[in-house]
């Protein structure tokens, strides 16, 4: 064996299902097979950047119980906060860029996991290269907008949450006739709304990549009812504008805007031009929570395997993806360019045409 080496591993923006199984892969290989010491930072990048420093080490005994079916993270995360902009107490911003790297040669790491999904990736990224700190990055989200892999830790769960809902929604909907309207999350970006659609069987998806008329879902609406069924499944992104390209709330939180109630837009402009009811569910937070799905907890056991023998072998600054049937990696410069939209011409949208569900205006 070489020179043992510290590890750290923290988790970065909105947590999500198979965080902890990402955390257990990571020590179970650095532990096992390279006999390095793990350290778990607490509440992300904050973690390393306060004092006295805020972080435990990791051991097998930690995941001996149940914390590869747990959702969430153990570590803790922050999701505002950038550290070169830190908001102080008195209202100022200050940049604490090298408070985190000093917290990092305190701690005497040799390098660091990031478990994060496109915009932690970039912040963790810079906050690496201001101390020459070797990072690899392990792509989590549901929202699934990670350039770079197929796949990032959480989505799967999600749409599994979302594709339940719908599942639960569709007997009501029957028997009351009516419209239902289930908004979801995913930023800016319809890959929940989208999969789910699909699997859930939802006549309408609206996704904020491709514009739609209300007037053609209520055509959609009438299309369905002339079919001979009394009852309509609609899914739409949070991400999703009203139809003149607006927002639908102004909604703010610590300065940064909050997605939600295109749903509400939807039903009232949707209740006035058609005869059936309408009625709105927003699914929240519940799709980020839960037990992980088989996929989430596959992806998070490759990932994790592979990020630390990249540390191994000094494959650093790069993240791991999940691309063509396996794990990989892939240069972070390649995936802190923005979040990954999906493909208005790709296979899901033709998928969603192709079985009759209303997927906006533009053809793919
Ligand atoms: O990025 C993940 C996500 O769950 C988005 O889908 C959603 O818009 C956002 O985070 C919610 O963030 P918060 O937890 O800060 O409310």
């Amino acid at each position: 064996m070489g020179k043992v080496r510290r590890l750290g591993v923290l988790t970065s923006g909105g947590d999500c299902a198979g965080l902890n199984a990402v955390i257990r892969a990571v020590t179970y290989r650095a532990v096992r097979t390279y006999g390095w010491k793990v350290f778990g930072i607490i509440d992300g990048s904050t973690g390393l950047m306060e004092r006295p420093l805020r972080y435990r080490e990791l051991d097998l005994d930690m995941f001996s119980g149940t914390m590869l079916r747990e959702g969430g993270t153990f570590l803790g995360t922050v999701n505002r906060g950038d550290p070169f902009n830190y908001p102080m107490p008195d209202g100022s911003t200050k940049d604490r860029s090298l408070d985190f790297v000093d917290g990092f040669n305190k701690l005497a790491l040799d390098a660091l996991i990031v478990i994060g999904g496109d915009g932690s990736m970039k912040i963790l990224s810079q906050l690496c290269a201001v101390g020459g700190i070797g990072m690899v990055g392990v792509p989590k989200t549901i929202d699934n907008d990670v350039h770079g892999t197929d796949f990032a830790v959480g989505f799967t769960t999600a749409v599994n949450v979302v594709t339940e809902a719908l599942d639960r929604l569709h007997p009501t909907a029957a028997s009351h006739h009516r419209v239902m309207i289930l908004e979801v999350m995913g930023r800016d970006a319809g890959h929940i709304a989208i999969n789910s659609a699909i699997s859930g069987g939802a006549d309408v998806a609206l996704i904020p990549e491709v514009p739609y008329r209300l007037d053609s879902i209520a055509r959609k609406i009438d299309e369905v009812i002339r079919e001979g069924r009394n009852h309509v499944l609609m899914v739409v992104a949070e991400g999703c504008k009203t139809e003149d390209g607006e927002l639908a709330t102004k909604a703010q939180s610590h300065g940064q805007m909050r997605y939600g109630g295109i749903g509400q837009y939807l039903s009232e402009h949707i209740s006035n031009m058609t005869d059936l009811e309408t009625r709105v569910t927003s699914l929240g937070h519940v799709q980020r929570g839960g037990t992980p799905s088989t996929r989430d907890r596959l992806l998070a056991s490759a990932f994790g395997v592979h990020a630390v023998d990249m540390v191994a072998e000094g494959k650093l600054n790069r993240m791991t993806a999940w691309q063509e049937r396996g794990v990989t990696d892939v240069p972070l410069e390649e995936v802190c360019i923005g979040p990954r939209s999906l493909d208005p011409n790709g296979t899901l949208i033709k998928v969603a045409r192709g079985l009759g569900i209303y997927v906006g205006e533009s053809e793919a």
